[in-house]
């Protein structure tokens, strides 16, 4: 095998490729991480996003870590140009502590989100297929006070990488500059130093290892979230009761029943599956005019998964416990755009004053279209009070929207 200059070769191809691959993740942690917590610059509402891909990078951060010490147990790094005894001691010392936060700082970020008192999972790549587990901690340590110590943790370890990365590049640039020895090049793929040869089973341990530090992860992860809280499934259709005298009946075929609520920076939309209208409407007899809906919590669909996993549980709509939200509308009067239903909303057992603006166009064959919508602010249902009570993420204003088409009760096919 050839040698370059004092014997010295470079690191094999594998060792390269981790630890370039580990310095770019870790370069995008710190500036990201600096970005998103202490300066304003993030688009506005991309600034979740950027949580969830910091910590989707952080445990690819830990994990390729696990490899690259396998890696280097196998390839033990190739003999370096003689150096002063304290260089050769301070080269060793600050090799050891970045092993050490490669793995201590992503496992405290870790222990931040596992902390928190929210109930935001950490989905890898942000899919919701690929739910990653919270760390094991004692119940006591949940909630904000733990979620503060951690978080204070991650910061120090971060940057205390940070400082250490300065000195690993300030002795890599004396000894190649300075020095005029060959000491970047040795991790350089286009240099010209020969490389060391590679002790083959090192792929496989390597690889091994990473697949089962990710999928092990993954499957408990699964795991945890199977057995977690009541998920919103679709139920059967609540029984229509039989419509009054001079009711409408809704084709729910031809109808929609949705809502949208702002979330990081996007309008989140949702579908509200199963639900029973009863109507009473002529807009020559609005005194008389009244409507209640009552709508299965269970079927209400949420379109993204880092909220849809927490709606179903405590903080978000607890179908277990209040399995059925209603509307209930007393009065309506005239508008200049159409008409303004007033009533009230109650969802988990609180009640708050609605108003419903709408159209109602009657059809040739004696059928109507109506549209409108109503605006509700969530935390006036304990909607999220939890997870976001200053609605960094989630919008406080839900809009639920109707589209129906009616036929008057009575009327044959309805
Ligand atoms: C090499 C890996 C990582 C690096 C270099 C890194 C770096 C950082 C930095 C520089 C900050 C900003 C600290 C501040 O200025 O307040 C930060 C914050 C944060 N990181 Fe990481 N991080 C890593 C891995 C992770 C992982 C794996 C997770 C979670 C799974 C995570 C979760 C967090 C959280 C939740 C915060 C906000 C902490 C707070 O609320 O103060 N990080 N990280």
């Amino acid at each position: 095998m050839r040698t370059g200059p004092d014997g010295v070769k470079g690191y094999n191809a594998g060792a390269m490729l981790l630890h370039w691959a580990i310095a770019l993740a870790i370069f995008f942690q710190l500036a990201g991480g600096f970005a998103m917590m202490r300066l304003d610059v993030l688009p506005d509402g991309s600034r979740f996003a950027f949580f969830q891909w910091h910590k989707t990078v952080g445990l690819l951060v830990l994990t390729l870590t696990v490899a690259r010490i396998a890696w280097r147990l196998l390839n033990p790094p190739p003999a370096h140009a003689p150096m002063k005894p304290w260089e050769a001691g301070a080269a060793h010392l600050v090799h050891g502590l970045f092993y050490a936060l490669m793995l201590l700082v992503p496992l405290s970020g870790w222990l931040v989100v596992s902390a928190s008192p929210t109930a935001i999972p950490t989905l890898l790549f942000l899919r919701e297929s690929l739910v990653w587990p919270n760390l094991p901690i004692p119940a006591g340590w949940r909630g904000e006070g733990g979620e503060a110590v951690a978080a204070t943790l991650h910061t120090w370890l971060a940057y205390s990488t940070l400082a250490l990365l300065v000195l690993h590049v300030a002795g890599a640039v004396k000894h190649s500059v300075l020095d005029r020895q060959a000491s970047f090049s040795r991790m350089i793929p286009a240099g010209h130093l020969p490389r060391q040869s590679t002790a083959l089973l090192a792929i496989p341990l390597s690889a091994g290892l990473a697949a089962l530090v990710l999928g092990g992860g993954l499957g408990l992860g699964r795991a945890e979230t199977a057995g977690a809280s009541p998920t919103l499934a679709a139920t059967a259709e609540t029984p229509v009761a039989a419509p009054e005298a001079g009711a409408w009946v809704v084709d729910k075929a031809a109808s929609s029943l949705s809502y949208e609520v702002p979330f990081s920076g996007k309008p989140m939309t949702g579908t509200i599956g199963s639900w029973n209208a009863a109507i009473r409407f002529d807009p020559d007899r609005l005194d008389a005019a009244k409507a209640t809906l009552d709508i299965d919590a269970a079927s209400i669909t949420v379109g993204d998964p880092f909220v849809r996993s927490s709606a179903p549980g405590p903080d978000g709509l607890d179908a277990a416990a209040h399995p059925t939200l209603s509307v209930a509308i007393d009065s309506v009067e005239r508008t200049e755009g159409g008409f303004l239903g007033k009533g009230s909303v109650t969802i988990k057992g609180r009640s708050a004053p609605v108003s419903v603006p709408f159209t109602f166009t009657p059809g040739a064959d004696g059928s109507a279209h109506v549209t409108g919508s109503a605006t509700l602010d969530r935390l006036a249902f304990d909607l999220g009070a939890k997870n976001d009570p200053a609605a960094q993420w989630l919008g406080r204003e839900i809009t639920i929207r109707f589209d129906w088409k009616a036929a008057r009760a009575g009327t044959p096919g309805v």
